[in-house]
């Protein structure tokens, strides 16, 4: 083997280590709701997630959007990771088989995690029985109406405290954020479509 080649290999072999560190650290699903979730108006429903401990990402905002139509709701925001889930009640949103959840830092627009989409259901609909019901010790925030970015976020939570990877320096957490990013948007294409 010619030694450029070993070079060439050693180099692809750490970037996809590189990529894999990255990837790992940057780790960040919504687990509910699912592509088979039925939200229900008059409900607290429950929204679930898991992420890397070594992200940095102390806090996100959560925001609800349909697939067929503009607009957007923002649901909740500094919403802390640490945390697992959140209830979210809803009120005379309209049905439609085409919502999906955004988890985002609305400050700068990095977009950390989307569910895949899901049904609204009208008020007083049966549930199917596999739906999970609200989660207890979460917060619950309470949603009204259709999607309107004019709106204000419904819930802030108080400012979540600074990132454990605060230390790893700008470099590091730009190419984790971009990672994250790609990742995200390949995710999001894969899950919605
Ligand atoms: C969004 O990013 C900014 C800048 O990195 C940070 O100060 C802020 O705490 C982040 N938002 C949340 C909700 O964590």
């Amino acid at each position: 083997m010619r030694l450029s080649n070993i070079v060439g290999t050693c180099a692809s072999v750490s970037v996809v280590v590189g990529c894999l560190a990255a990837r790992a650290a940057a780790y960040f699903v919504i687990t509910e709701p699912t592509r088979e979730s039925q939200w229900t108006n008059g409900v607290a429903n429950p929204v679930t997630w898991r992420k890397g401990v070594l992200d940095g990402i102390a806090g996100f905002d959560v925001e609800m959007a349909r697939l067929s139509q503009d607009g957007l709701t923002f649901v909740a925001r500094n919403v802390p990771s640490k945390s697992a889930s959140l209830n979210i009640l809803l009120q005379d949103v309209p049905p439609g088989d085409d919502y999906f959840l955004i988890f985002i830092n609305s400050t700068h627009g990095v977009m950390h995690a989307t569910s895949p989409r899901f049904a609204v259901l009208p008020a007083s609909s049966p549930a199917k029985a596999s739906q999970p019901t609200a989660i207890p010790d979460a917060p619950t925030v309470t949603v009204s109406g259709a999607p309107n970015p004019t709106r204000p976020f419904a819930t802030t939570f108080a400012a979540a405290e600074n990132g454990v990877l605060a230390s790893l320096g700008s470099a590091g957490q730009a190419w984790g954020l971009a990672s994250v990013t790609a990742g995200c948007l390949a995710g999001a294409l894969w899950t919605l479509w």
